[in-house]
């Protein structure tokens, strides 16, 4: 721990007993104490590991500190935690079963909302991961074309599976072998990718835009997007859209529907039961029968309470206006931290759309000033993250915003301080 991380542990007032406690103990009976994205670990110390409840825009940790939530448990939270009408349509279900011996008719009336909903999707499947969906996505596509080469943009997360993980333990060179490369933007690249795959391209697979965790965020060119779209028809391979962080929180659609250009095939999970275990595989019709002759399950796939979930939240999506209230928070946000951050002089970059932001400092190769920022705000009561984007929940409201920024003012005098003690500009 460096020495200002160690001062601004001692002057962290806040209680924290019991997730020493718990950590400790999480330490001796779970693989590094804990793993995954939701690792403690690599943040400032001042981050709580275990949390205990959240009701809104508002979480506490397991020793009942309070904060803003930024993070939206990383993307599934996006009406809000324990939003009313979500939880009473998974409470009913689950009155009558979850897992059962076949599904109930929440299946249908889901896939037929989703369908209704989503304008390339004539059909749906449902799962639990965003890396169920994306991986079946790849299947389908290959059991379509009867081709194995699968092209996706360099540094972009599509899961954790052996295909697609970012880190390589336990990932043999044959887990990667149908896999080609392009760069995120850049139609020549694709191009490039796409004629060395030849006649074995199966797919492209894209995020809407390029949120690569600890990299500034890239808007999708939408000749970029048509450039995808045009090579995937003419070489009949599938355009997937990895639809898993964005889903449902910048369009109640697909997200590249507002530019005008339709996947063949869509991969969703996070956003799209608010909070409720679930992912889905969308398609157009063309792709139905192969989709249907692939064998993919899960114990847990079919149940119910999830999906009952799924339907309240895109109703109240649609019904609460929450897309646009996330984009007028979100906007509202970066005005705010725009101003704070010109006010004091510091150079950043605030990039991505406004529900789903990330901040990076000029300069901050090591991330050092983005962890002083971080660790400022959760000491003032917001749970933001140094290297990843952030999610605005529609829960957010004008007391949420004005702590969230009362916080935020805060990380950048810490910032600033850091800046002229260390000389880093
Ligand atoms: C774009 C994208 N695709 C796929 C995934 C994998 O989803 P999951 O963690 O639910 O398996 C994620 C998760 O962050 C994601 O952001």
């Amino acid at each position: 721990m460096t020495d200002q991380l160690v001062q601004a542990a001692r002057r962290d007032s806040r209680p924290r007993s019991v997730d020493e406690q718990l950590r400790r103990r999480a330490r001796s009976v779970i693989p590094g104490g804990m793993y995954g994205h939701q690792s403690a670990g690599p943040l400032p110390p001042e981050y709580p590991q275990f949390m205990r409840s959240g009701l809104g825009a508002r979480i506490s940790d397991v020793d009942g500190n309070e904060y803003v939530d930024l993070m939206c448990s990383y993307g599934p939270v996006v009406l809000g935690h324990r939003h009313r009408a979500v939880e009473a349509a998974a409470a009913a279900q689950a009155e009558l079963a979850d897992c059962q011996n076949g599904p109930g008719p929440v299946m249908v009336e889901l896939a037929e909302l989703l369908v209704s909903t989503v304008q390339h999707a004539d059909w749906a499947m449902f799962a639990k991961n965003g890396t169920d969906a994306t991986t079946i996505c790849c299947t389908i596509a290959r059991a379509h074309t009867g081709r194995s080469r699968i092209l996706a943009a360099t540094g972009a997360y599509h899961g954790a599976a052996p295909w697609c993980t970012p880190r390589l333990a336990g990932v043999t060179a044959e887990d990667r072998a149908n896999l080609g490369y392009y760069t995120f933007n850049d139609l020549a690249s694709v191009t490039a990718a796409a004629a060395e795959a030849g006649q074995d391209l199966a797919a492209i697979v894209v995020s809407p835009f390029k949120h690569d965790a600890g990299f500034d965020q890239e808007l999708v060119d939408p000749a970029f997007a048509r450039g995808l779209r045009e090579l995937c028809s003419q070489t009949g391979a599938a355009l997937i859209l990895d639809d898993v962080r964005c889903g449902f929180r910048l369009h109640l659609g697909s997200s590249w529907e507002p530019i005008g250009v339709l996947p063949d095939l869509s991969a969703w999970s996070k956003a799209i039961a608010n909070g409720h275990p679930l992912a889905a595989v969308l398609g157009s019709g063309a792709y139905a029968d192969a989709a249907a002759s692939i064998f993919v399950t899960g114990s847990f796939w079919f149940s119910g309470t999830a999906m009952a979930a799924a339907i309240a939240t895109i109703g109240a999506l649609r019904d609460e206006g929450a897309i646009e209230a996330m984009d007028r928070v979100g906007t509202a946000l970066r005005t705010g931290i725009l101003e704070q951050a010109m006010a004091r002089g510091i150079e950043i970059n605030y990039t991505g759309p406004p529900a789903m932001p990330y901040l990076t400092f000029a300069g901050d190769r090591g991330h050092q000033l983005a962890s002083t920022f971080a660790a400022a705000a959760i000491r003032a009561g917001v749970y933001l993250h140094p290297r990843h984007n952030w999610f605005i929940s529609a829960a957010m409201t004008d007391a949420d915003l004005a702590k969230a920024l009362a916080a935020t003012d805060e990380a950048f005098a810490a910032v600033q301080a850091r800046q002229h003690e260390g000389g880093i500009t």
